[in-house]
């Protein structure tokens, strides 16, 4: 087990180059399973969750490895439709597999996924989506096993605007009989940026981003080729609020702020100066921060989950009180009690955390329990007074590639070391 060492007080200054987005690379690596040709996936971030998943190409019988900062796909071997257990239990983004794996082999067996433990993430939403396409499915001592000889387009509207689940949906269309009209599907720039990867493989998919996408199945042979998927905006929104903690001015440099809109209103809100020009966000704070009254997470183009721990950590050290609502997962709030070693006044009642700002955070030893609220972790580290030590960071290893030597570039002071 590793941890970062950090001494809190620094101001953060420079520019720092967002990564690639590890929640648009792994559905589109999902998606290269779907065509022979080679696919490569340029600047993919250098992260577990993404390591992870290029071991369960592999596993497929797939060629599938980084080359430089790139990654390249080779499913023209493929011949396994099954994802062991040890593997499926490392991510959630396993179970996205079920739509090529059903779309390429007409049948597909996956163990359960894991994943962070934010809350129950069934996956009835993509099981039931399958079905509609023609998928038999049933489910025994722990997996998931999918037959169908022959996907059938049909109306599909989700109960709730699942990423995933309309991912998955998205990936088994594109090889079904006739037309797939997803509805009340989820609308992240991620799902824009998956068609966007399918249309260039020669599917026809559109409407990605508005709630209802279309997806004209064919039977054609798929393209392969090079591909850069968006900018990460969850890192860019993590760097922003640190930023936003210790004060300084930084430029987060690769992102449209489009993105994570919601983000930098509420920022402004705490009295951050920000502008965005072309694929840069410029973020300055050097007066008092101050306390948004409330933070509710949604769907997208609402406030991100993905970024309500980071930003729960700032409202610890605003003037004010504030109210964070979580929305989406049923225990996104774990990581709360490590927040309170570090002095934070929060109190987690039911989906809401009520914080009463307090004028600094002291440093202290804490663990890390799932990627955003570990990353929350770590910037209470560099905000805070003293030395503190973030234990277990293989959560944020799976979603932050070259986290400490960003930070430092910055001007923290981090280091990672062994337990
Ligand atoms: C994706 O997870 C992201 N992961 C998550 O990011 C993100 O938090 C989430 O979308 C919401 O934006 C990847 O893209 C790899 P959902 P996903 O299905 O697809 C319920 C991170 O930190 N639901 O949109 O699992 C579910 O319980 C990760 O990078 C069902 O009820 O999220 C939740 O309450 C964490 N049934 C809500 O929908 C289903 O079948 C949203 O989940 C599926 C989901």
């Amino acid at each position: 087990m590793e941890k970062y060492i950090i001494n809190g007080g620094n101001k953060l200054y420079g520019g720092v180059k967002i990564q690639t987005a590890k929640n648009s690379v792994l559905p589109i690596l999902a998606a290269a399973v779907l065509t022979d040709e080679k696919v490569r996936i340029k600047n993919a971030p250098c992260i577990s969750d993404v390591k992870n998943m290029v071991r369960i190409l592999g596993s497929l019988g797939c060629r599938a490895a980084y080359e430089g900062d790139d990654i390249v796909i080779d499913s023209s071997a493929a011949d396994c439709h099954e994802v062991p257990r040890t593997l499926a239990h490392e991510l959630r983004s396993s179970v996205f597999l079920l739509g090529p794996l059903i779309a390429r082999f007409g049948r597909a067996k996956i163990a359960y996924p894991g994943g962070c433990d934010i809350g129950l993430r069934p996956v009835d939403l993509h099981l039931n989506g399958l079905k509609r396409l023609g998928v038999k499915i049933r489910e025994s001592n722990g997996y998931i096993l999918c037959e169908c000889p022959g996907l059938r387009g049909n109306e599909i509207m989700l109960d709730c605007p699942s990423v995933g689940a309309t991912e998955n949906i998205m990936l088994a269309a594109v090889r079904a009989e006739g037309e797939t009209v997803i509805k009340n599907a989820a609308r992240e720039p991620e799902i824009e940026d998956l068609q966007k990867f399918l249309n260039s493989m020669g599917c026809k998919v559109r409407g990605a981003g508005s709630g209802t996408i279309a997806v004209q199945g064919t039977a054609a042979k798929l393209r392969g080729g090079d591909y850069q998927p968006m900018a990460d905006r969850i890192e860019a929104g993590t760097f922003l609020i640190a930023a936003a903690m210790c004060g300084g001015e930084i430029v987060a440099e690769g992102i449209s702020g489009e993105n994570i809109s919601s983000l930098l209103h509420k920022l402004r809100e705490n009295g951050c100066k920000i502008h965005t020009k072309n694929d840069k966000i410029i973020l300055k704070r050097d007066g008092p921060l101050i306390s948004v009254k409330s933070i509710e997470t949604q769907p997208y183009p609402g406030f991100p989950t993905d970024l309500q721990a980071q930003m729960t950590a700032l409202c610890c050290i605003c003037r004010g009180q504030s109210i964070v609502t979580e929305n989406l997962f049923e225990t996104r709030f774990k990581y709360v009690p490590e927040l309170c070693k570090m002095g934070a006044d929060i109190t987690v009642a039911g989906r809401n955390a009520f914080v009463r700002g307090r004028e600094k955070f002291n440093g202290a030893t804490v663990v890390a329990c799932d990627l955003r609220g570990g990353a929350a972790l770590v910037l209470a580290a560099l905000a805070a007074e003293g030395r503190s030590e973030v234990l277990d960071i293989s959560h944020t290893d799976r979603g932050y590639g070259m986290f400490e030597y960003k930070l430092r570039s910055l001007g923290a002071d981090i280091v990672r070391a062994a337990v």
